[in-house]
This record gives structure tokens, sequence and C-alpha cells, in this order.
């Protein structure tokens, strides 16, 4: 990889980002469904052109993603927020054509706003179908859980006015998640759905990854548009730039405490929150797992936070000031995610283009520190 921009930067591979969106395009075209972008994920919106070309819309967490997928992306605009906020409704109606509640207590006030400015609108929905392991914060149908209305909280009076329903419950699962999901919805929810306009499955779909049920995904969503006659919408965030990523970084020092640690100048507490919060490992070009290879260091930040460990890996040679270590798989929740605790510099942004030649989309400095201060 080309070495000669300031670490730590960014650095998204188009030709890899295209190859997702082959295959995304081909699960709409296949299947008959509406693909968006979960901007939450990725919101890179240099890119959004190139990712409009495949992908029928973006959605929104609030007012200020949904301004920026109307701006920037274009096509279908959604919404879901689990609950609006009065002084935001009516730009939010400007921005957006889908608009998804949490709640009937919120559809009923502002369903009526939202039908006037010609909004289609939908009511998220909580099948208690929880299918996930491990990762209890990314689970929307855990006990106590503020996301989606279940069954028992479902008002029935505002069913007529809804166009269609919402549901996200997956997080990076296949699809045979989804079908059990998919039933869950049905046998509690299926009545409902009849005579409505569309249904959206939310994202958690790990579409691109190698070995995801492809076939199944299609079968799901064919046997929703023949049952209830409505359009499937999937909104993923991370399937659309899987592995289409890198944080490329560089040692700035090694010391040891019975073990050799190598302090980078990235930090997981601000250039890669997720490793902490999820918490998981992110994959390291040319390293192996602790004592694999000959030497093994902690890698961490450069940040006052004891725990601003990004996880322990082996390499073939000692790590020495100055090397370049490229963590895997850094698009996603990444970007969205920065901050500058510590007064730590953001990361820049680099495009690699189909041709290999690499462009510099944005660079921060102190201004961008001090900006978020006052
Ligand atoms: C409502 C909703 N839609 C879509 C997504 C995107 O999920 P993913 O990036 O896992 O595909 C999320 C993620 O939290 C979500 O909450």
């Amino acid at each position: 990889m080309q070495q000669k921009w300031k670490t730590p930067y960014f650095l998204v591979d188009e030709a890899r980002l295209v190859h997702n969106l082959e295959i995304l395009k081909e699960v709409s075209e296949r299947a008959g469904c509406k693909i968006l972008l979960a901007q939450k994920a990725f919101s890179m919106y240099a890119v959004y052109p190139l990712l409009r070309n495949y992908l029928a819309g973006s959605t929104a967490s609030g007012l200020y993603e949904a301004r920026l997928g109307k701006e920037y992306f274009g096509g279908e605009t959604h919404v879901f927020s689990p609950a609006y906020r009065n002084d935001e409704f009516e730009q939010i109606l400007h921005y957006a054509d889908h608009i998804v509640f949490n709640s009937p207590a919120q559809v009923k006030k502002y369903a009526k706003q939202a039908k006037e400015a010609q909004k289609s609108i939908g009511l998220r929905l909580n099948p208690e179908c929880s299918t996930q392991e491990g990762h209890a914060i990314y689970d929307p149908c855990a006990p106590g859980s503020r996301l989606g209305t279940t069954l028992e909280n479902l008002d029935q009076s505002i069913i007529p006015i809804l166009d269609g329903f919402h549901f996200h419950t997956l997080c990076e699962q296949d699809s045979d998640d989804l079908e059990k999901t998919v039933e869950a919805v049905e046998r509690k929810f299926g009545r409902y759905l009849k005579g409505k306009k569309w249904l959206n499955l939310g994202g958690g779909h790990h579409i691109t990854r190698p070995g995801y049920d492809l076939e199944r995904l299609i079968r799901v969503i064919h046997h929703l548009k023949e049952t209830y006659h409505l359009e499937v919408y999937l909104e993923p965030g991370e399937a659309v730039v899987l592995n289409a990523g890198f944080l490329v970084s560089e040692v700035l020092e090694v010391v040891k405490n019975g073990i050799s640690i190598a302090i980078l100048d990235t930090s997981a507490a601000c250039h890669m929150p997720d490793v902490l919060e999820m918490p998981y490992r992110p994959p390291l070009q040319k390293s192996g797992l602790p004592e694999e290879k000959v030497y093994t260091y902690r890698l961490a930040g450069p940040t006052c936070l004891a725990g601003d460990v990004i996880g322990d890996y082996s390499f073939d040679q000692p790590l020495k000031e100055g090397d370049i270590l490229v963590f895997e798989d850094m698009a996603l929740y990444t970007m969205v995610k920065t901050n500058t605790f510590n007064g730590m510099p953001l990361p820049s942004i680099v495009l690699q283009k189909r041709d290999g030649t690499q462009e510099l989309i944005r660079a921060f400095g102190y201004e961008d520190f001090k900006n978020r201060l006052s």
C-alpha cells in the first residue's frame, strides 16, 4: 500500500466498495426490493454519487443525517428516530420522504403533520425475537428495549393511517436469522401488514460477507412481496462498506511492562470506539494472534485512558518507531464515531480510486478540535 499521507488516516478502497455495491444491486434486482445506505455506519458523502448508482437512497437517524442524505445522496430519504423533537420535525419533513415512528404516541403526535406534507409514514415494530448472542447492546429485542412497538403496546387505532412498517433487529447476521425474525413478525403482526405499501427490514444483514446465504434472503423477500403485496426495503450500513476501508497508523514508541507495548498514533477510544464498545479485536495486516508469530505486542493509543488498547498481536519482526500498521475493515462505524478526546487529531480521509491512485478527501486540524468546544 502506498504511504504518502500523514498518519493516521482512513483509506477507503473504491474497488472494494464497488464489489459490495454490485452484490447489493444484484440482491435488489433479483429480490425486487429497494436497498438504502444506513448513514449511521458510513457517511463519507464524497462517495455518495458512486453509491447512488447502486442503491435507492439513504436512511437517517435524525435531522442531520436526513439532510446529508437528501443533499448529497439523493434518491429516497428515510428517517427513523426513537423520539422526534418538536423543534426539528418541520425540517425533517423537508428532507425525508419516509418517516418511521417508534411508538403509537409518536404517530398520534406527528402523523397529521407528516401526511399533510405528503410523506409516507410507518411504525417500527419490536417482534421480541432475539436472534443475537453475545452483543446485548446491539439487540433491539432485548428485554426492556425502547426500540420498536411490541404487540402488547400496539394501539390498533393508528393502523389505518400507517403506510408501512419497519423492524430492525439484526447485527452482522445471516439470512437464517432474518427468516426467524420474519416468522415472528408475521405471527404477531401479519394481519396488519395486509394492505400496507411497504415493509422495511432494517439493517444488520451481512449481505456482502463471504458465505452469506443470498438465496435465502431473496426467498424471504419474495415470500413477503407475494404474501402482502408490498415494497420491501433493506437498510444495511455495514454490508455497504464491509472490508472496504483501512486505518493506517504509525508506531510512535515501544515500551515494556512485563509485556511489550507499542504506542500508536491512532487511538481505540478516539478513532475506532467500537473496538472498546463492542468490544472486538480489529484485523491488522501482516500480523498474527498473540504468540502466533515471534514478537507479540499490545497495540495501544496515545491518550490518557489506560484502557485505550486496540488488542494484542504478533509479528515476524520486532516493531519499532516509524513502522506503519494497517488495520482492516475500518470504513464502518469509525469515521462517523471519531472524537477528539485528549485533543487527539482526527484521521484524514483518503480515497483509493479504481485505477490505484489515491486522493486526499479531507484532512483535519486544530480548528476541528477547537470548533467543538467553547
Ligand atoms: C434502524 C437501523 N437501521 C439500519 C441500521 C444499520 O445496521 P448495520 O450497519 O448493522 O447494517 C441500524 C444500526 O444500528 C439501525 O438501528
